[in-house]
C-alpha cells in the first residue's frame, strides 16, 4: 500500500458506473465538466451486468422457447422444440458485453477517465480509491455524485452459497433447475420464477406477504398469477422462509406457511426478498453527508447531499430502485453541478415488471390519487377487445386510465398484459405533458396495434367507446 500519497485534482468525479453514475457522467461530459468515475467492479453496474439487461435477455430466451412449444395452433409444426441452456446463457453475455462495451466506448468519447478501485472519503472533499491490489491514491474533488446502488439483503439461515442464489447467481446458472424455489415474490423473485417456469422448471414461490408482487393493484396481479400458475409456478404466500439446509445434490426449505410449518425440496433457491445501499463503509460520516435509518442517503429535489457540493442518486436515495429513476436523477444532478435549475419531478415515473404477461404501472394508481384528495375516475379497456392481441393470442390484461374528474387531466395508468413495458411509455409522456382524455382519443394510432387499446381506453373513459 501506499502511504502517503500526493493528492491529485479533479473536477467531477462520480462513483460507480451502473445506470445513475454512467448516465450523469456522460451528462456531465457533455455539459463541460471535465468527470472521472470510480468503479470497484464492472462497468454498467448491477443493471447492465447484473441486473436489468441480464435478466431480461433470459426472459426473452424463455418466452421464445416458449412460443416455438405454443406455436402448433397457429399451424407451425413444434415437434422436437429444444432448449440449448448453454447457448441461451452465452447469448446473454453477449448482450451483456455488447452494451458495457458501449458504455466504455462512450466514455472514451467524451473523455472520462476511469479509476478501477473502491472509493471511500476521507473528508468533504477528497476520497480515497483502493485498488484490487491494495494500492491506494488519494483525490481531491470539486463535486461528487456518489451512484453506488445496491446489493441483495441476505436473511439469517440462506447464506449465499452452494444452492441458495442471489439475483447474480440465479442469472448464471449453468442448468435449468428442475425444481427450484423461489423466496419473496417480490420483482426479481416474480420475473425469474417466470423465465425459469418458462424454461421449463416446476417454480415454488414463498412470498412472506399475501400477494405476490404487492406493490401493484390486485386485479393485476391476478392476471400475472394465472399465467404463472398455468405455467408451472407454485406460490405460496403468507409464507414466511425460516431456512435452508443443502446436500450435495438439492437443498431443503423450511418455511412457515399460515403459521404451518412446510418443507419444500429443490435443486437452487434463489432470495430475492429486496436489496440495501451500498453506503456502509465509504466514509460518508467522515465527509458529512447524512443518511437515514435504511442507510438510504438523504438529498433534495437537485440530489443534493447536507453537503451541497456532494450529490446521490439511484439506488442509495429513497425511491424505487429502478435503472430509468437512477438515470434521470443523474442527468438532474449532473445539471445542478453545470449552474442549472433542473430538479426531479416524479409524477410519470413507471414501473415495470417483466413476467411473462408483463404488470406496469406510471403516474398514480386510484387510491393514491384519492389519498392525494383527487377527485378521480378510472376507464379501462382489456386486450380480448383489440385485434392486434388477438392476432397475437396475446388477449390477457387490460389497460387503465386515471383522470381527474373535472379537466379528464390524465394523472396515472396501469397496463397488464403483452408489452405493457412499451404501451406504458405513451401514458407516461401523456401525464408529464398534461394531456387529457380528449388528447389521447383524438390521437391517430396506427391500426392494427396494442397502443389502439390506449385509445380506446379514452374513449371508454370520455364515454363514446368504439370497439367495446
Ligand atoms: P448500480 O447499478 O448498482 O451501480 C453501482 C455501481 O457502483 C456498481 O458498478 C458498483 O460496483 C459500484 N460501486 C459501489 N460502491 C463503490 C465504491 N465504494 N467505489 C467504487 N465503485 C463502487 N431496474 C429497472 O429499472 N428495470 C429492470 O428491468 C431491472 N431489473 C433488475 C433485475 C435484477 C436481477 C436486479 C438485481 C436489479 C434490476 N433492476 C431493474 C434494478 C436496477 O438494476 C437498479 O435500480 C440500478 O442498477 C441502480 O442503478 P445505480 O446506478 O444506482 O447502481
Ligand atoms: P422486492 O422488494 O421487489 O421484493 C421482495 C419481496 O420479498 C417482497 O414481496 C417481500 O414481501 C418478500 N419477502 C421479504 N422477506 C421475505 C421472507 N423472509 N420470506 C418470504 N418473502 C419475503 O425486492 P427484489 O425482488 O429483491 O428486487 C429488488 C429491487 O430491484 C426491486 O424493488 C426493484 O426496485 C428492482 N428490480 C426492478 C425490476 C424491474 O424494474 N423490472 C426487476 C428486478 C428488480
Amino acid at each position: 500500500m501506499v502511504v502517503g500519497d500526493f493528492a491529485e485534482d479533479l473536477e467531477t468525479v462520480v462513483i460507480g458506473s451502473g445506470p445513475g453514475g454512467y448516465v450523469a457522467a456522460i451528462h456531465a461530459a457533455e455539459l463541460g465538466q471535465k468527470v472521472t468515475v470510480i468503479e470497484r467492479e464492472f462497468i454498467g453496474g448491477v443493471c447492465l451486468n447484473v441486473g436489468c439487461i441480464p435478466s431480461k435477455a433470459l426472459i426473452e430466451a424463455a418466452h421464445h422457447y416458449q412460443s416455438a412449444l405454443g406455436s402448433n395452433k397457429m399451424g407451425i409444426v413444434t415437434e422436437n422444440v429444444k432448449l440449448d441452456f448453454a447457448k441461451a446463457q452465452e447469448w446473454k453475455g453477449s448482450v451483456v458485453d455488447r452494451l458495457t462495451g458501449g458504455v466504455a466506448g462512450l466514455f472514451k468519447k467524451h473523455h472520462i477517465d476511469v479509476l478501477w478501485g473502491e472509493a471511500y472519503l476521507k473528508d468533504d472533499h477528497s476520497l480515497r480509491v483502493i485498488g484490487k491490489d491494495d494500492s491506494a491514491q488519494t483525490y481531491n474533488f470539486e463535486h461528487l455524485i456518489i451512484a453506488s446502488g445496491s446489493h441483495p439483503i441476505e436473511i439469517p439461515n440462506f447464506k449465499f452459497e452452494g444452492r441458495v442464489l442471489d439475483s447474480t447467481g440465479a442469472l448464471a446458472l449453468k442448468e435449468v433447475p428442475k425444481e427450484l424455489v423461489v423466496i419473496g415474490g417480490g420483482y426479481i423473485g416474480s420475473e425469474l420464477a417466470s423465465a425459469y417456469a418458462e424454461l421449463g422448471a416446476h417454480v415454488t414461490i414463498l412470498e412472506g406477504l399475501d400477494s405476490i408482487l404487492a406493490n401493484y393493484e390486485s386485479d393485476m396481479v391476478k392476471v400475472v398469477q394465472k399465467n404463472m400458475t398455468d405455467k408451472n409456478v407454485d406460490i405460496y404466500t403468507s409464507a414466511m422462509a425460516k431456512k435452508a439446509e443443502q446436500t450435495d445434490s438439492a437443498v431443503k426449505i423450511t418455511a412457515e406457511v399460515n403459521g404451518e410449518t412446510k418443507e419444500f425440496t429443490a435443486d437452487y433457491c434463489i432470495v430475492s426478498v429486496g436489496r440495501k445501499p451500498n453506503t456502509a463503509e465509504m466514509g460518508l460520516e467522515q465527509a458529512g453527508v447524512k443518511t437515514n435509518d435504511r442507510g438510504l442517503i438523504e438529498v433534495d429535489a437537485q440530489g443534493k447531499t447536507s453537503q451541497p457540493h456532494i450529490y446521490a442518486i439511484g439506488d442509495v436515495v429513497a425511491g424505487a430502485a429502478l435503472a430509468h429513476k437512477a438515470s434521470y436523477e443523474g442527468k438532474v444532478a449532473a445539471e445542478a453541478i453545470s449552474g442549472k435549475t433542473s430538479t426531479v419531478d416524479y409524477r410519470a415515473m413507471p414501473a415495470v415488471c417483466y413476467t411473462s404477461v408483463q404488470i406496469a404501472t406510471t403516474g398514480l394508481t386510484v387510491k393514491e390519487a384519492k389519498e392525494q384528495g383527487l377527485d378521480v375516475k378510472k376507464a379501462q379497456f382489456p386486450f380480448a377487445a383489440n385485434g392486434r392481441a388477438i392476432s397475437m393470442d396475446a388477449t390477457d390484461g387490460f389497460i387503465r386510465l386515471v383522470f381527474v374528474k373535472d379537466t379528464e387531466a390524465l394523472v396515472g395508468a396501469q397496463i397488464v398484459g403483452a408489452n405493457a413495458a412499451d404501451l406504458i411509455t405513451e401514458l407516461t409522456l401523456a401525464i408529464e405533458s398534461g394531456a387529457t382524455l380528449d388528447d389521447v382519443a383524438l390521437t391517430i394510432h396506427p391500426h392494427p396495434s396494442l397502443a389502439e387499446g390506449v385509445m380506446d381506453a379514452a374513449d371508454v373513459g370520455l364515454g363514446f367507446p368504439t370497439n367495446i
